[in-house]
């Protein structure tokens, strides 16, 4: 098939771009290389660049046909969302209604959506199932919800079938070291140990060692972005053959705490990385992990690559060159 993958130069949109051309189907990535980077395209793929808020130019690439698209152009950062949440209402909700409308006018009808465990907020039980209340505890979580509602609204009236995945904490690079794009200015935990690992950063602070957790320290779902690409594929399978739309979470089903990420980073490293424990941040569950239950019976989905280990490990393969 050939599908547009839009913000397929960025973290994950690079793992999910590799995992359509593996698979062997005809890749075009339009990007407008905000967080993205060249050094994450493919010579396999066709790459476009440009702004989903340019609505003109999205529908005259979107003309040119594809059997389906996904959707990874979003500003992610949950602290900055609070600050600017104007900048996240253009980017994150205008710029996926340009991709809507341009879908409807250029007669593509799957979209698979990157949405977030976010929508969630804080978990009223464990492990968070696609029933879970989502009350999103951060306007960049608000911003992903209200996309899944537009999704679904344009199912009833246009017939669009889409897969909203809610990712829980991606983490890790291409288990084949074919992707080396490193982020920039990192806020998630996995990135910042690593520059600390390297010495690009000083030391990593721990925000709250008083969780009511095994260390006390914040413990998430992390999953592998291969294993997240995977479950792209797969999702778009699936709401091609049943001609239907899905929300699905994709998570590890295991939880880590901070603490057990600095650790295992230092044995895998060798390196100090230095931590100092500071206050907690604001909005910040102690735990989250994820069920998906309804991805492994639906999709036959279940996370391979998501151990601690390996993780860490294809994180320090990308970011040791960079070490000072
Ligand atoms: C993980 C843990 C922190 C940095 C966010 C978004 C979510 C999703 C994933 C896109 C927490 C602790 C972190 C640091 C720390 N993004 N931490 N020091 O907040 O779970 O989720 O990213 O879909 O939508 O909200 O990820 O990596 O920021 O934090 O102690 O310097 O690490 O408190 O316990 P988070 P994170």
């Amino acid at each position: 098939m050939k599908i547009l993958v839009i913000g397929g130069a960025g973290y994950i949109g690079s793992h999910v771009a590799r995992e359509f051309l593996d698979q062997g189907h005809e890749v075009v990535v339009f990007d407008n290389l905000s967080s993205g980077t060249e050094e994450n395209l493919f010579p396999e793929e066709r790459f476009i660049r440009g702004d989903i808020m340019d609505y003109p130019f999205l529908e005259k690439v979107m003309s040119e046909g594809f059997d389906a698209l996904v959707h990874l152009a979003a500003f992610k950062a949950a602290g900055e969302s609070m600050i600017k949440p104007e900048k996240y209402s253009l980017n994150n909700i205008n710029g996926t209604i340009h991709i809507l409308n341009a879908a409807c006018a250029t007669g593509i009808r799957y979209i698979v959506f990157s949405s977030s465990a976010a929508t969630y907020g804080e978990p009223r039980y464990l492990p968070i199932d696609e029933e879970h209340p989502t009350n999103p505890e951060n306007y960049y979580g608000f911003t992903k919800l209200e996309i899944e509602r537009f999704l679904s609204w344009y199912d009833k009236l246009k017939g669009i079938k889409y897969a909203a995945l809610r990712y829980f904490n991606a983490a890790g690079y291409d288990i084949q070291g074919r992707i080396r794009g490193l982020e920039r200015n990192p806020a998630n935990l996995l990135p910042v140990v690593m520059e600390t690992a390297c010495g690009i950063r000083p030391e990593v602070q721990v925000f709250g060692n008083d969780y009511d957790t095994i260390d006390g320290t914040g413990v998430r779902d992390y999953i592998h972005v291969n294993d997240l690409a995977v479950g792209h594929v797969s999702a778009l399978e699936y709401i091609m053959k049943h001609n239907t739309s899905l929300t699905v979470n994709l998570g590890s089903e295991t939880g880590l705490s901070v603490l057990q990420i600095i650790e295992a980073a230092r044995r895998i490293t060798g390196r100090p990385i230095p931590a100092r424990i500071v206050g907690r941040r604001p909005g910040d569950p102690a735990k989250l992990t994820a069920s998906a239950k309804k991805a492994r019976e639906l999709l036959g989905w279940q996370a391979k690559y998501s151990d601690v280990d390996t993780l860490v490990q294809t994180s320090w393969e990308v970011y040791r060159p960079h070490a000072r």
